[in-house]
């Protein structure tokens, strides 16, 4: 009876929270900072039962102030664990300085994780590559040094670890194209050059499937996206095959710029990043699953995904039911407001201020008990990031909502426990001006 029990609340569990969504694009706020993730240019990798994000902290903009780590078990909600390396009063890490696409591999043999990662001066003009090594994945890292590869420029870079463990160490040489470099058996040193692309192309990355490498990267157009890219070979020393598009032609790769592709179970992940240049911290995350087979490489563009992170399983997400601000019940100051890029030409205005105003939705329908993710489009036309506690049924979480820039509402995400019938949803932030909510996205099942 005891181990029936055990094996039905597992069951439950994964069915529970299969529905947790990836929505690329929105706002993704830290489950225990009220704040949206900042970890920009990064890569994942995982230990034990945990999935680690290493990425850049870009609150400051261009200049350097943390390398943060957070962790996950469902790639989906995110914690903030601390950072990797921080600003120091001088040196590489030091004020007005560069650090970008940290990336971090663990080396089974001294049994270190290292940190490989883009150096530069505030003009980009030293090209370097950095290194860092730490003895668990998130607590802080010695840095090492910084270099100019076999001589080489560098400037976006990766990392990448073979079945046999060997490390490689991917670099973008603008003078003569990207290259892949041998690391030394501890991966703190750079031992040779592997391969050098004709092309100049940046922000690598390298998956591999049934023996076939495959290269993404994206062209070099500054902080703005474009098509992205894909290269294959059978060995990292090539020959490796012409750059073909993986992602709808013309889109800009859904408008980002390839990070790191993450193997889950025997599928793929594009991390990818929306970059919003002058406002580097309201850049968003592209996540999609990206089909590999062969030596083919595919992705298509979604509003919602969800991904089984153990089992590697990623399906197209639900049809949603939407509520209106307006339509909501607006208290404390909350009034509707005209919108033009907003459904109906309206939303919930005012949340917030000195009066608290809210927002409450007391109908909003679920077909299932379940864990699931809430879109909510909002507006936010300052140029920081604004709050609200979102309380589903009486439990309250602070979410972030980004500036959404223009007039179409963006989505910021938050994931919530629904039961089966009518639930209450509340918006409010106390004190200081909330979003205006155009609609809540609520699946319908
Ligand atoms: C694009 C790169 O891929 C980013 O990492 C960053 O270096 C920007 N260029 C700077 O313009």
């Amino acid at each position: 009876m005891r181990s029936f029990s055990f094996t039905t609340l597992s069951l439950l569990a994964s069915a529970v929270s299969a529905t947790l969504q990836i929505v690329p694009g929105a706002t993704w706020t830290a489950t225990n900072t009220g704040q949206h993730i900042q970890a920009h240019g990064g890569g994942m990798l995982k230990v034990g039962d945990k999935w680690y994000w290493v990425g850049e902290d870009k609150t400051n903009g261009t200049a350097f102030i943390n390398i943060n780590c957070y962790s996950s078990t469902n790639l989906v909600e995110w914690n903030y664990e601390g950072a990797l390396l921080s600003q120091t009063a001088s040196g590489d890490t030091g004020p007005g300085r560069v650090i970008e696409r940290p990336k971090v591999i663990f080396n089974k043999k001294t049994n270190k994780y290292v940190l490989w990662m883009h150096i530069d001066s505030a003009n980009y003009g030293e090209a370097k590559i950095g290194v860092a090594t730490g003895d668990s994945v998130c607590g802080k890292y010695t840095y090492l040094r910084s270099e100019r590869p076999l001589g080489f420029e560098s400037r976006d870079s990766g990392v990448y670890v073979d079945d046999d463990g060997t490390g490689y160490l991917l670099t973008e040489d603008r003078k003569n194209g990207l290259r892949i470099n041998l690391l030394s058996d501890d991966y703190t040193t750079i031992v040779r050059n592997v391969y050098t692309w004709a092309e100049k192309y940046e922000s690598p990355a390298i998956a591999k499937k049934n023996g076939v490498y495959f290269m993404f990267a994206s062209q070099l157009t500054g902080w703005n996206p474009n098509d992205n890219y894909y290269s294959t070979a059978t060995s990292l020393s090539g020959p490796w095959s012409a750059w073909k598009k993986f992602a709808d032609s013309g889109s800009n790769t859904y408008a980002s710029q390839t990070t790191f592709i993450l193997p889950v179970g025997n599928n793929f992940m594009y991390m990818g990043d929306r970059w919003v240049g002058g406002e580097l911290f309201r850049s968003t995350y592209i996540w999609l699953p990206l089909t590999i087979s062969g030596t083919t490489a595919s992705m298509k563009n979604a509003v919602n995904w969800i991904v089984d992170a153990q089992s590697g399983s990623m399906t197209p997400g639900p049809t949603e039911n939407q509520y209106e601000g307006e339509s909501a019940a607006l208290s404390s100051g909350a009034r509707t407001i005209a919108c033009s890029g907003c459904s109906g030409s309206n939303a919930a205005g005012y949340i917030g201020g000195s009066t608290n105003g809210a927002a409450t939705f007391s109908n909003v329908q679920s077909s299932a008990t379940t864990r699931t993710t809430l879109r909510i489009k909002h507006l936010n036309g300052d140029s920081k990031q604004r709050v609200a506690d979102v309380s589903v049924n009486g439990k309250t979480q602070r979410v972030a909502f980004l500036p959404n820039g223009g007039s179409e509402p963006g989505s910021s995400v938050v994931h919530v426990d629904l039961k089966q019938g009518a639930n209450e949803v509340r918006v409010v932030t106390q004190g200081t001006w909330g979003p205006d909510v155009d609609r809540i996205m609520v699946p319908q099942s």
